[in-house]
């Protein structure tokens, strides 16, 4: 029944409909938006809600679309703000200078800014569309993840954390979910609303996601030791650098492989009950926390 995400469709049918966002598409602000949205970005986020989406039904992706839009856009506002020098003061991502070296301060915050409002106005455009309750909660679960219930809380615990001595496990793992697994767990929770899946089945998607997301930023915290920039397309190193309260920073790289191990082991079990629960086949998505689990860049 379903098909692979076709990541150069997706990208085509993305940069048409932020085009129409648009009133003036000679703006400097609209060319730094769209530099770091087509900057050669995984796409996991859309990825995974059509793959939830898809467990659940054959409807066309159209339905999930304008969902999957707004959470790659959501996540590029997101890199570009953390980039910033009064964040993570970074230079480099996906192998490129960052929105603010390339067109200066003001500008990438207006982008971040503009990709933030653009993802709102094209959810709320499919809502009335549709008409119908279930696109009204994906919008919902993909906005309380990105916000104050997610990802700004997130980055605003990483920021405080950089300035304490010490930081527990603990808080370290409720600060990644929020600041990283909270959109990925929401990624998976749309698209299986979207997909009409029933309240059982929304709970295992949210506890997978919630798994799912931490090995993601474990990994994450990893690369920024073991793995080199030319192969990253992101400074390496810096983690350590900037006093950030990472798994690997905290505990080590052996204590943080192993959470890393665990949180991908109990994402597979979770898929197992889901196949159970649901018949659904989850191949997909074993496969992808595999790969999430060895990924290099
Ligand atoms: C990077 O996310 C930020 C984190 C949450 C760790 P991705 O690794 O998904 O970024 P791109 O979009 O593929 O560059
Ligand atoms: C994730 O953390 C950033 C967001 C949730 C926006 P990082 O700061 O570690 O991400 P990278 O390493 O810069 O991509
Ligand atoms: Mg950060
Ligand atoms: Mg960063
Ligand atoms: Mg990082």
């Amino acid at each position: 029944m379903s098909t692979s995400f076709d990541q150069k469709l997706f990208e085509d049918e993305l940069s048409l409909r932020f085009e129409k966002t648009q009133l003036d598409n000679k703006d400097p602000v609209y060319e730094a938006a769209v530099y770091s949205l087509f900057s050669g970005g995984k796409r996991l986020r859309p990825a995974m809600l059509e793959m939830a989406y898809q467990l659940f039904t054959d409807a066309d992706v159209d339905v999930c679309r304008p969902f999957q839009y707004a959470i790659e856009m959501i996540h590029s506002y997101s890199l570009i703000h953390d980039d910033l020098p009064a964040m993570d003061n970074d230079e480099l991502r996906r192998g490129k200078a960052c929105c603010h070296i390339a067109f200066g301060e003001a500008t990438a915050i207006l982008a971040g800014d503009l990709l933030l409002n653009a993802a709102y106005e094209i959810m709320t455009e499919a809502c009335l569309a549709a008409g119908d309750k279930r696109s009204l909660s994906a919008m919902k679960v993909i906005a309380s993840a990105a916000g104050g219930r997610g990802m700004i809380l997130g980055q605003s615990r990483d920021l405080a954390f950089e300035k304490r001595y010490s930081v527990t496990a603990a808080e370290i793992e409720e600060m990644q979910e929020l600041k990283t697994s909270a959109l990925i767990r929401a990624a998976f929770l749309a698209g299986g609303i979207l997909g009409a899946c029933n309240a059982d089945e929304e709970d295992l998607l949210y506890e997978f996601g919630s798994k799912l997301g931490l090995a993601f930023q474990i990994r994450d915290d990893l690369l920024d030791t073991i793995a080199t920039t030319a192969n990253l397309g992101k400074s390496t190193g810096k983690d350590e650098r900037d006093n950030k309260k990472t798994y690997v920073t905290v505990l080590g790289i052996d204590r943080a492989g192993q959470r890393l191990a665990e949180l991908s082991n109990d994402a597979k079990v979770i898929l197992m009950k889901l196949e159970e629960l649901a018949g659904v086949d989850t191949s997909k998505l074993r496969l992808l926390t595999d790969k999430l689990e060895t990924r290099r860049m």
